[in-house]
């Protein structure tokens, strides 16, 4: 176990294997687990569906479909904080049923949308109090391949209110070229700040190569509003690519993870309705590793 202590003036990080080896102690506390994410190797796609799930059983899908048909369980080796909790990795997929009915507003038929959210997310429950730190890590699927003509968003943690996102991570051609100016590969994964920001913020960005998993951690000051990005690859341990920043994080709200693809088309469209998205479509986003903890002491989980 690593963990990083930061704030405004100085950054430095224990590793506990390190001390292990010089003092023979037992290796320091593990950081406080809000949310853990990671599935056991008997969930089924079904479970998805039963209020039990541990991710919202009922947001967000197509509205005639179920957690069913769109959650797989690929074989591909699991990612490395999924392999202390013997976890397995999660496919979440779209196809042209991935049409998503919001309460009190239209079809969004300009969208393909399969997104997992914590169940125990209510807007303003403990993950989104005091600094917390939000994990994943994702890889292509070759059977599944994205287009990478669209814009995707993968992850993102929208606020309470739905009016915008604190944090949103992209891969793909951005759907406005200005609101990315910084973004000249539509191949990489791109971890933004508040979306209501014009243009995008982009803190950091990395080229999405297929086959390995890609692994990031983002920290959320909820009131110093502090952002701090993470990244590694496969088993490393991650490492500090960005911030501590500033980012407006007030609003709460929940966590998202799976794939929302934009559709293309001119600028100046209602991308919630309009716009091309391609017939027969069979995408999808392998994950692991997905959990969220308390970082109020400054801790973060670095490797497993
Ligand atoms: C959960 O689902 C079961 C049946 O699958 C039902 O009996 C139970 O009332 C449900 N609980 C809640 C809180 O909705
Ligand atoms: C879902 O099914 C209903 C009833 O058949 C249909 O009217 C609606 O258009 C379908 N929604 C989508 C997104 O296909
Ligand atoms: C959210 O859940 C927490 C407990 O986890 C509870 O204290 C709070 O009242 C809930 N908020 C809403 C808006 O339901
Ligand atoms: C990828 O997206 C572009 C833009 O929407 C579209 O023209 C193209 O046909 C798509 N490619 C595939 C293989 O679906
Ligand atoms: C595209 O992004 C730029 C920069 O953020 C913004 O000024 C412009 O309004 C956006 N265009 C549209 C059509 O949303």
């Amino acid at each position: 176990m690593s963990c990083e202590r930061n704030n405004r003036w100085a950054l430095f990080c224990i590793v506990a294997g390190a001390i292990t080896g010089v003092l023979g102690a037992p290796s320091s506390k593990a950081c406080k687990i809000l949310f853990d994410g990671r599935l056991a190797l008997s969930v089924q796609p079904a479970d998805f569906d039963k209020n039990s799930s541990i991710y919202d059983h009922q947001f967000v899908h197509g509205e005639n479909q179920t957690w069913a048909e769109i959650i797989k369980f690929p074989v591909v080796a699991p990612s490395m904080f999924d392999i202390p909790k013997l976890a397995k990795p999660v496919e979440v997929t779209i196809n042209d049923q991935s049409i998503f009915l919001p309460g009190g507003g239209p079809l969004q038929t300009g969208f393909r949308r399969s997104e997992l959210i914590p169940a125990t997310n209510n807007g303003t429950d403990i993950t989104v109090q005091g600094t917390t730190t939000f994990h994943w890590s994702l890889r292509t699927d070759p059977f599944r391949p994205l287009n990478f003509s669209h814009e995707y968003h993968p992850v993102w943690h929208e606020t309470a209110d739905f009016s915008t996102s604190e944090i949103t991570f992209l891969t793909g051609k951005p759907f406005n070229q200005s609101f990315d100016p910084t973004v000249h590969n539509p191949k990489t994964l791109r971890l933004a700040g508040r979306q209501s920001n014009s243009p995008e913020t982009t803190f950091f960005q990395t080229p999405f190569d297929d086959d390995i998993w890609h692994n990031f951690a983002v920290t959320l000051g909820w009131t110093s509003n502090e952002l701090t990005v993470f990244y590694s690859k496969d088993n490393a341990p991650l490492q500090r690519v960005a911030g501590p920043s500033f980012n407006d994080n007030s609003g709460g709200g929940q966590f998202h993870v799976g794939l929302l693809k934009e559709p293309t088309g001119p600028l100046g469209i209602d991308v919630l309705t309009q716009g091309f998205q391609e017939s027969h479509l069979n995408e999808g986003m392998i994950f692991g590793g997905v959990f969220i903890e308390d970082s109020s002491d400054g801790c973060v989980t670095l490797s497993p």
